[in-house]
């Protein structure tokens, strides 16, 4: 049966105390809806709707680029007229799967026994959890037989009922023609004068349907987000998970609890990763690749053998195999090191190729430069790119050797195995194979006395 997502994501989320709408907020960088709907395309549907409200024109520009049905529900009357507002755009041959839009942490496998447990549109599919405590939450009452028979509210049940662990989750499957007409029936003479989508349970059971609650793997899972509390205590499942993956792939984490993987990360075998890394966008890591302590690294390819120091930020770059980086170094967008390249502590490398061997090992700025192989480029030498208006290149052919402090005014070009003596202003290409320098001539001065301070008037 074809699958139709539905995401219900209309709530306002006060307790957030937040002018960004609470499915916006982030989680791992990620706003919590984007969650939600990246699991739901795992399922390997692409019919998701998402019913929105509150802050809606934010949350619709926020997720432009996905391909998505939106529903308006310019009135919050509750989680049953909120699932009406999609019903619309939903065919009744198919399968309904409801999730929330601040319920993060559902694993696609939880959908698809969702999915399953609704029988082909047979059974009504229920997610539930034991709770240790259930306060707030809807419980599920069983008749006898232990079937389930219904969902009292919270606000609604009595002592009794309010004693009951297992609680609903919210997540729910079924017929999308049988759920059209349930919701059709909904009334909201209940204690929050909602039309509650929990009491499409009862009409299923009354109508003879069976009612399959199947449990989610913990209370983690179905964490839901309503305030910036619950915001960090899922960021924290959410960054343990994603560091028992890596270790289970072979990943060392000195210390998981200060690991921080954002994005989609890929290691090969033997990697040792030290505490305080952070990975944002997509990160891949070659064989024994080695990352120090406090390094934050976005978007980046790194190859087999490679070192990364203590302290490094490294955005958008390609790391080549048995190259060493750091300490301290920064290495922004297109900066290109092949193997064995050496950047050093306070070297900045931005929009620039450094060829096999290359080394800038100190106090370092190369930005618009290509360096050639086993080129040397001394402590406080600076491709000076910028006019203050336009950009310019610095091509450094191989063997190259840049002594100290030289600046190198682009565009220019250093030959092959030239040397430019230290505290050089090149402003012309230097040949190949020779010495050039610029510099005045040292001079002594005789009789030049210090200034004396002035006494103040
Ligand atoms: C709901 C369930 C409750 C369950 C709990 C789990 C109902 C009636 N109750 O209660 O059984 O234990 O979730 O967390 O369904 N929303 C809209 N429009 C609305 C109201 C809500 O889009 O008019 C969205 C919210 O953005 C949110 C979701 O529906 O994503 C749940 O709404 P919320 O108000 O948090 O429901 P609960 O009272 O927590
Ligand atoms: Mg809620």
């Amino acid at each position: 049966m074809p699958i139709s997502v539905v995401i219900l994501a209309a709530g306002q989320g006060k307790r957030m105390k937040s002018d960004l709408p609470k499915v916006l907020q982030p989680v791992a960088g990620r706003p919590l809806l984007q969650h939600v709907i990246d699991s739901a395309r795992q399922l390997g549907t692409d019919d998701i709707h998402i019913v929105y409200g509150h802050g809606g024109e934010r949350v619709r520009e926020t997720l432009a680029g996905e391909h998505l049905t939106w529903a308006l529900q310019a009135e919050q009357l509750g989680t049953g007229h909120a699932l009406q507002q999609a019903m619309p755009g939903v065919p009744d041959g198919n399968l309904v799967l409801v999730l929330f839009g601040d319920v993060p942490l559902v694993q696609p496998s939880t959908m698809q026994r969702l999915i399953d447990a609704a029988d082909g549109g047979n059974a009504l599919g229920l997610l539930s959890v034991r709770m240790q405590d259930p306060t707030g939450y809807g419980r599920i009452v069983r008749d006898r037989a232990g079937n389930v028979a219904r969902i009292v509210e919270h606000k609604d049940a009595n002592q009794k009922e309010r004693a009951i662990d297992e609680v609903n989750t919210g997540l729910m499957a079924a017929s999308a023609k049988r759920m059209r007409e349930w919701l059709g029936q909904l009334r909201n003479d209940n204690a929050q004068a909602e039309y509650y989508l929990t009491d499409v349970v009862v009409m299923a059971a009354r109508a003879g349907l069976k009612v399959n609650a199947i449990a989610a793997a913990d209370e983690d899972e179905v964490l839901g987000v309503n305030d910036k509390v619950q915001l960090a205590a899922v960021e924290a499942i959410h960054r343990r998970r994603r560091a028992t993956e890596l270790m289970l792939q072979g990943v060392t984490l000195v210390d998981p609890a200060r690991f921080d993987a954002r994005g989609t990360v890929t290691a090969g075998r033997d990697v040792h990763i030290d505490v305080n890394v952070v990975f944002e966008g997509y990160v891949s890591l070659g064989n024994r690749v080695r990352i120090g302590p406090n390094v934050l690294i976005r978007d980046c390819e790194i190859g087999d053998d490679a070192e990364i120091h203590a302290n490094c930020v490294l955005d958008r770059a390609k790391v080549g195999a048995r190259a060493i980086v750091g300490p301290f170094a920064r290495l922004r967008p297109d900066a290109v090191l092949h193997e064995e390249v050496h950047v050093g502590n306070f070297v900045e490398v931005k929009k620039s190729e450094l060829h096999k061997g290359a080394k800038a090992n100190h106090l370092t700025y190369l930005g618009d430069a290509t360096v050639g192989e086993k080129a040397n480029i001394g402590a406080g030498t600076i491709t000076c790119n910028y006019d203050g208006v336009n950009k310019f290149r610095t091509e450094i052919g191989a063997g190259a050797f840049i002594g100290s402090g030289s600046m190198l005014v682009a565009p220019v070009k250093i030959g092959a195995n030239a040397t430019i003596g230290a505290g050089s202003t090149i402003t012309r290409d230097a040949p190949d194979d020779k010495l050039t320098l610029e510099r005045s001539k040292q001079q002594t001065i005789d009789g030049w006395k210090r200034p004396v301070k002035r006494p103040k008037p």
